[in-house]
Order: C-alpha cells, then sequence, then structure tokens
C-alpha cells in the first residue's frame, strides 16, 4: 500500500467514525463540508492525481471516486437517522393535548370598583380621603348633628368597641368631618370605604359594607350642582347616556333638606326585575350639608354651602353586573371573582 492508498484509508477511518459520532444535523452537516466540500479533504487528495503517474492514475483514481462514494452513502444514512430522531422530537408536541385551565390573579372586585369611582370623582375635581374604620361618637354621630339620644341613632346599630368612646364607624359620612377639619373650605372629596352595622347578614344586607361619600363645600354650593353630580356620575359609572335622576325628600340629621335620588333603570324603560318594575332604583342619600355640621367642623356656614351623598358601592355593583347576594364579595369564590 503506498503512501496516498494509506491517507484514503485514513481518510476513511476518521470521516466515518466522526459521521457515527454527530448528533445533530448542524454537525453533520460541517462534517460534511470538511470532507466532501469543494476545499475538503477529499477535494485535497484529488487534487494531487494530476502529479501522479498513469499507472498510479489508474489505482488511485477508482480508489478515490470508491472513497467519495462510501462517504455520500454514510452521509445519507446518517442523516435520515438524525432526522427521523428529530421527527419523534417533534411529534411529542401535541397540539390538541389537554391543559388544565390556569388561574391567573387579577385584581379583586373591590379594587376595580374603588379605582373605576375614584377615576370618575377625579375627573370631576374631586380629591380621594380617607378616614378610620375605628372611630369616635364624635365623628360617627356628634359632628354629624346626631347628639346623644337622638332617634337617628337607632337606624345605626352600631358595634361599640371595648373601649370608651370607640366604634366601627357605622357610615363613611365621618369623612366628612375630617376632611373638613383637615383642609376647610372651599374642598371635593371621594372618600370610599368600609362601614359597619350590628344587623343580620342576608342576600342584600352585611354587618360589613362599603360606602361611597362625596362632599363638595365651596360659595353658592345648591341643589342644582348635587343633582348635576349625581347625574353625570351616574350615567358614567352605567354607561348609560340616556340615565335620568329622581329626587324625593328624605331625611338625614347631617343634611337639610336631605334627599333620596334614584337613577332611572340603566336596563329597561318599561321596568324589570331589576328596578322592580318601577324603573327607578334608589341609589343615594344625599342633601345639601346642615350649618350645624359646617360649624362645628369650623366652617361659617353664612359663607359656604355644600352637597354631601352616600351610597353603597356593593349596591351599585350590585344592579350594574346583576349580582344577586352581596356575601359574595367577601366569599373566596373563584368563578365569581373569575368574571371580573
Ligand atoms: N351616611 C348616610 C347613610 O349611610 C348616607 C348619606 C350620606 C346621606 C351623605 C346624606 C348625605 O345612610
Amino acid at each position: 500500500m503506498n503512501a496516498i492508498e494509506k491517507q484514503i484509508k485514513k481518510i476513511e477511518t476518521e470521516y466515518l467514525q466522526e459521521i457515527k459520532e454527530a448528533k445533530t444535523l448542524d454537525t453533520l452537516e460541517s462534517i460534511r463540508i470538511a470532507y466532501l466540500g469543494r476545499k475538503g479533504h477529499i477535494a485535497d487528495l484529488m487534487s494531487t492525481l494530476s502529479s501522479l503517474s498513469l499507472d498510479q492514475k489508474r489505482t488511485i483514481g477508482p480508489l478515490l471516486n470508491q472513497l467519495k462514494k462510501s462517504c455520500h452513502d454514510a452521509y445519507d444514512l446518517r442523516k435520515e437517522q438524525l432526522a427521523a430522531k428529530v421527527k419523534t422530537k417533534t411529534s411529542l408536541f401535541d397540539v390538541t393535548a389537554y391543559t388544565p385551565h390556569q388561574l391567573r390573579g387579577s385584581l379583586h372586585i373591590y379594587t376595580q370598583l374603588i379605582d373605576t369611582l375614584s377615576s370618575i370623582f377625579i375627573s370631576m375635581g374631586y380629591a380621594i380621603a380617607d378616614g378610620p374604620e375605628v372611630e369616635t361618637d364624635y365623628y360617627n354621630f356628634k359632628a354629624l348633628n346626631i347628639p346623644d339620644h337622638h332617634p337617628a341613632r337607632d337606624s345605626h346599630d352600631t358595634f361599640w368597641l371595648m373601649q370608651p368612646d370607640r366604634l366601627l364607624r357605622t357610615h363613611t359620612s365621618s369623612v366628612q368631618i375630617h376632611a373638613m377639619e383637615k383642609t376647610k373650605a372651599p374642598l371635593a372629596i371621594f372618600a370610599p370605604g368600609r362601614a359597619y352595622r350590628n344587623e343580620a347578614t342576608d342576600a342584600t344586607h352585611g354587618f360589613m359594607f362599603t360606602q361611597g361619600e362625596i362632599l363638595y363645600v365651596d360659595k353658592n354650593v345648591s341643589m342644582a350642582h348635587l343633582l348635576a353630580t349625581a347625574q353625570t356620575f351616574l350615567q358614567t359609572f352605567f354607561g348609560s347616556g340616556a340615565l335620568e335622576i329622581r329626587v324625593q325628600p328624605d331625611y338625614f340629621p347631617f343634611v337639610e333638606p336631605g334627599v333620596q335620588i334614584s337613577g332611572s333603570c340603566p336596563f329597561c324603560t318599561t321596568g324589570c326585575s331589576i328596578c322592580k318594575h318601577t324603573r327607578w332604583i334608589e341609589l343615594l342619600g344625599a342633601g345639601l350639608v346642615h350649618p350645624n355640621v359646617l360649624k362645628m367642623s369650623g366652617i361659617d356656614p353664612t359663607i359656604y354651602s355644600g352637597f354631601a351623598a352616600g351610597f353603597g358601592i356593593e349596591r351599585l355593583a350590585m344592579i350594574k353586573y346583576g349580582i344577586n347576594d352581596i356575601r359574595l364579595f367577601h366569599s373566596a369564590t373563584i368563578p365569581f371573582l373569575d368574571q371580573f
């Protein structure tokens, strides 16, 4: 065996070994280029042919052709094997396979409601205000023109705490007082927050619920401002430009006159189960801030007037989304929470 024949043998052995070890189609391709490419090892050998004698050419020529062929064959075979492997791997991914429903977190309905309401009032120039849930008699009652032994206290079934003069606020109207003491007039605030009443729970009553309180105090504030604000707010919240409001007299010690504001049912024109076939839904307690209340908070009622309104946030949401049980808001019922 002469040197060239040895060289051919060596290249063949090395090539077949490398091909056998190739794990990916990419590696296989680079091996092919290194050996069978235009500047590969086999091309190098071919180029030495011209310097050989005719006799040598006769023996080496066919050997080189044989080498080329066996290299190509080995390459084709390995390529097929590797391609088949890729295929089996891919077919493990079954696009029709069942995957369990992925539970994704979201903002709680309360957070969403408070965000929506806050942006409605911010857009009307109101600031967001806050106050404590544990209150004193003064902020929850007296400063709101409800002195000791006033009969209005009966309608607020109060949770009194073990500490003297501490209670869980029965409405967010207490925030009116904190805001007026802090800011004085003029002011415009929206205060969302929890309120507590010691009553039995059922589908429409909770011992804890959420209220939104609106207070606007300035010079010459009148009932017209209250009504325009209530209508704009309700139209925006229910997304019903046609929503009208109805006003009826009501009594709250901290407003004079006091009113009950209803909205025309956003869901029907002739009566439906949501409006109990009356076409009206009671939505807000409201009125012009009582001069005594302004006075007690250090605002001169001969210069300033104001309006206040309060509403139940769950109640608004129950009407808007057709929720039939207030207790769902605090339950961890995923199908309920998932809807929002
Ligand atoms: N605080 C009253 C309630 O809880 C609602 C209200 C607020 C009424 C402001 C008038 C003015 O029922």
